[in-house]
């Protein structure tokens, strides 16, 4: 969160209060549509929910029932059966209010291309179901605001907006909408996921394999993957790039600092850039699955000396390194930098033994079965062990948000978007662990770490983002 916009004079606790409305339509965006997938199916009428009477894909299942127990709305689950909390009865009682969603999608759809659109009145809708269905006409509502810095709400909004508190009788948005136009960037998370939550339906209990088709250019179909750079670009000037530089800038400028610096899965070239422009003698190199992402990155980083961008998969390793030495770059001479992409490889189930431990795992395969916590820490460790040869004296930086403990995700809920953030994960199969286990498994692979750091704690309560210098042990 952005504490406060400029020049407004407004108490933090009121500036929270906004925050943990804008959270509340971010989680409640990422749930409502698997709320009404659930009511489709049979599942809201109170009794308690068990994965195997859902019958549905068990992976995308078990990553709803965790996120709806990190909202409040499920216990914990007892020999395998998750009960509703009072919370929860309260959004049962309410759940014929879930109808509005598919309409409400196509009004975000609407919203995001400024075309004109008739919404739905949810505005006196109470808690909880009103922030959750708020959410699909807030987010893209305000990225617009903001991004075009509007004095006045569009009129359709009013109501919705005079509700919350954020505009005045004019339309005209006051302090508290000044706080959240200033806020609103954290709306691009799920506007990125939109395209998977409109067919949520598919992969809880349907065929999920449909959601995963690429357009003939290979491009990917359930995430705005240009959204999802901007947003990670967001994240790296807010939070991630001054607590890197803390380390970089004594490894970037002492006297063996490396000659390259290798950015795995850099997105759009903006972390590569800043480095750049910061130690000015590392030459840049950004590796990308995504073509859009490579073309964009080396337009960035087109005005360093040298500077260039391959394309790769952070899973094959030995096929990064071969691009480098074809170009007569020696491995040893550079550091590996990585942000927000290891969890992002794509999943093979784990070839030796499965470490044992407390992993915390709502992780699912393409086609929706349950990836243990185990299996997802042995994948883990081999990732980290393919990666070892090739790691120099230069070492392994990785940068990875996280998934929370449970109890720390409930209690800090009014200031976080964390369950989003891990269900959306889990739709789209990528793979978090909690930063303890990452650690684990880079150990278990042979590294070590001689820096270690967290993000994100000052905002949320708890660090959502680790900072690891990996070295060969
Ligand atoms: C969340 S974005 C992070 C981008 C950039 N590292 C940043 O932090 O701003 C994830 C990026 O990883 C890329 N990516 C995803 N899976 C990948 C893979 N297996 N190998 C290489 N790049 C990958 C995506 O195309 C996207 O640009």
């Amino acid at each position: 969160m952005n504490k406060a916009a400029p020049n407004l004079v407004i108490s933090e606790e009121k500036a929270f209060e906004v925050w943990a409305q804008i959270c509340g339509h971010i989680n409640g965006m990422a749930l409502g549509g698997s709320l009404l997938a659930l009511r489709v199916a049979g599942h809201l009428k109170g009794a308690p929910l068990t994965l195997d009477r859902m019958n549905g894909n068990a992976g995308y299942l078990n990553g709803l029932l965790h996120a709806m127990a990190a909202m409040g709305w499920l216990n914990e689950p007892v020999d395998g059966v998750w009960d509703w909390t009072d919370a929860g009865r309260d959004l049962i009682r309410q759940a014929d209010l879930l109808e509005h969603i598919p309409t409400l999608l196509d009004a975000a759809d609407a919203l995001l291309d400024r075309a004109d659109c008739d919404l739905p009145d949810i505005a006196s809708v109470p808690a909880p179901l009103g922030l959750i269905l708020q959410g699909y006409l807030l987010a893209p509502l305000m990225l617009g605001c903001a991004a075009r810095q509007d004095a006045i709400a569009p009129p359709n909004s009013h109501a919705t907006l005079r509700a919350l508190g954020w505009i005045d009788e004019n339309g005209a948005f006051n302090d508290l909408g000044q706080i959240a136009l200033s806020q609103a960037g954290a709306y691009h998370y799920p506007v990125t996921y939109l395209p998977t939550l409109a067919r949520v339906g598919e992969l809880l209990f349907g065929d999920p394999m449909g959601l995963r088709a690429r357009t003939a250019t290979q491009e990917e179909t359930h995430v705005d993957r240009a959204r999802d750079i901007l947003f990670s670009g967001l994240v790296y000037q807010h939070s991630v790039g001054p607590a890197i530089w803390d380390r970089l800038r004594d490894v970037l400028t002492s006297a063996q600092a490396p000659r390259y610096i290798l950015d795995l899965g850099c997105g759009d070239g903006q972390m590569l850039a800043e480095i750049g422009k910061r130690a000015p003698s590392v030459q840049l190199i950004g590796m990308e699955y995504n073509r859009v992402a490579q073309a964009t990155a080396a337009e960035r980083i087109s005005g360093f000396p040298n500077a260039f961008v391959i394309a790769g998969d952070i899973g094959a390793p030995q096929a990064t390194i071969a691009a480098l030495t074809e170009r007569g770059i020696d491995p040893k001479d550079v550091l590996l930098i990585t942000k927000s992409v290891v969890h992002n490889r794509s999943w093979t189930p784990p070839t030796g033994p499965l470490v044992s431990g407390d992993t915390h795992a709502m992780a699912a395969t393409p086609d929706g079965a349950i990836i243990t916590g185990d299996a997802l820490a042995q994948n883990l460790t081999e990732f980290f062990a393919a990666w070892h040869p090739f790691v120099g004296p230069h070492g392994f930086f990785v940068i990875e948000p996280h998934a929370i403990a449970r109890a720390t995700l409930r209690a800090n809920l009014h200031r976080s978007i964390g369950p989003c953030l891990e269900y959306t994960h889990c739709l789209s199969n990528q793979l978090l662990v909690q930063a303890d286990c990452l650690r684990r498994c880079a150990g278990l692979a042979g590294f070590v770490s001689r820096y270690s750091t967290g993000i994100g704690a000052g905002t949320l309560g708890y660090d959502h983002m680790s900072v690891d210098h990996f070295f060969v042990a």
